[in-house]
């Protein structure tokens, strides 16, 4: 598609000029304007334009992504480069369409094409395959199919009313909607313990846990967290907890943790297990509004034994418009759920409200922090 040369004179119904528009008005001013950007030159006026228009078509690279991890492209690649003809047999492809595809990934490095029209994997593409370490296959697949997709096209409608799309697309709360649809259960359970996996080791790293004590890792999904503490601390037992659907295939059950977890199925809202020495809430709080985070904490500062930590491991963007992935996540949890990232001050706020207070945050080579908190003196 070709770029619009934004050095022509804007028609006035494609360049509306905000500063010109009544207050929250919808519709733009029709009055012919200058350039509003007269000091950039044409070429740096134009490649920002073009850089627009590549990002409004966004959702393609996603579906690109979804494609290429739905064919198995970088499984079929992992013996050695393959032309588009041979993928395209392999895979029940049109040859022609398909390599329109994978040039389109190759110029985001997903992939590369030689000299002969072979493609090959590069750095990025290795996270496509399967049952690698590491793979983000099943990661890719879940933030990519429709539970993610649908929710994200009402973008507008949520910004209007301050509610997230899920229950309105989708018919029920997120986590109640999971509850009904094992295939989208499985497939949420599944992403997320991929999404987890490259940050959970090195999570478990950047924390100096006790030397012995339980560990509950609260909302831990199939404990891919907790297993790392375990194998790193092995003074320590954990539990892990959540409801029962997502403990099915959970990661503790290996010969070098005999004896040392449990899972207990529960609703964190009323109750998690009691006595433990930290408390695990990763991308847990995340998910929810105030009130519920903070019943969520409640909880937590309940079982807490004499002495013990919540750690929160969340995004924590710092304030200020720095890049940060957590601002895209912020954004996806306001569409599916009703929860937000949150800065040190909201988390402030949260723990002030729940008997805890701050006592530290840790970062984490990841993007991910480790917020502590202790319960507050009475
Ligand atoms: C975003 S996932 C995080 C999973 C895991 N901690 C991780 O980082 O990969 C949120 C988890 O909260 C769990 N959850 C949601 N509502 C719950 C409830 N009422 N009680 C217990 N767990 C709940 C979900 O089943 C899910 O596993």
């Amino acid at each position: 598609m070709d770029t619009p040369n934004p050095t022509h004179q804007p028609t006035p119904s494609h360049q509306p000029n905000p500063t010109h528009q009544p207050p929250h008005s919808p519709h733009p001013d029709p009055s012919p304007q200058p350039n509003p950007h007269p000091d950039l030159t044409a070429t740096a006026t134009h490649a920002v334009a073009g850089q627009l228009i590549e990002q409004s078509l966004g959702h393609l690279y996603s579906a690109a992504l979804r494609t290429a991890a739905l064919l198995h492209l970088a499984d079929h690649l992992a013996a050695g480069p393959r032309t588009a003809a041979e993928l395209a047999q392999l895979t029940g492809t049109d040859t022609a369409f398909l390599r329109r595809c994978l040039r389109y990934l190759a110029g985001r490095a997903v992939f590369s094409e030689d000299g002969n029209g072979a493609f090959h994997l590069t750095p990025a593409a290795q996270f496509l395959r399967t049952g690698v370490p590491g793979s983000l296959r099943d990661a890719v697949l879940m933030l990519t199919d429709d539970i993610f997709v649908r929710s994200s096209s009402a973008l507008d409608e949520t910004v209007r009313t301050g509610a997230p799309a899920f229950p309105k697309v989708f018919g029920a709360p997120f986590f109640e909607y999971l509850k009904d649809h094992s295939a989208s259960r499985a497939l949420f359970d599944t992403g997320m313990a991929a999404f987890s996996e490259p940050v959970d080791e090195l999570v478990a790293g950047a924390y100096p846990f006790p030397a012995e004590g339980t560990v509950v890792d609260v909302g831990g999904g199939r404990g891919g967290l907790l297993r790392h503490v375990l194998l790193r601390h092995p003074g320590l037992t954990g539990v892990l907890f959540d409801q029962e659907p997502a403990l099915r295939d959970h990661v503790l059950d290996t010969a070098d943790l005999t004896g040392r977890w449990r899972t207990e199925p529960g609703d964190f809202f009323t109750a998690v297990p009691e006595g433990g020495e930290v408390y695990l809430l990763k991308h847990v709080l995340h998910d929810w509004a105030d009130e519920a985070a903070a019943r969520i904490l409640r909880s937590c500062r309940r079982g807490l034994a004499p002495g013990g930590k919540v750690l929160v491991i969340d995004s924590v963007p710092a304030p200020g418009n720095a890049p940060h992935p957590g601002r895209a996540l912020d954004v996806a949890m306001m569409t599916i759920v009703t929860g937000r990232e949150r800065g040190p001050k909201e988390l402030d706020e949260l723990f002030a409200r729940t008997g805890l207070r701050r006592t530290r945050i840790l970062p984490t080579p990841t993007f991910a922090s480790i917020v502590e908190a202790a319960a507050a003196p009475d």
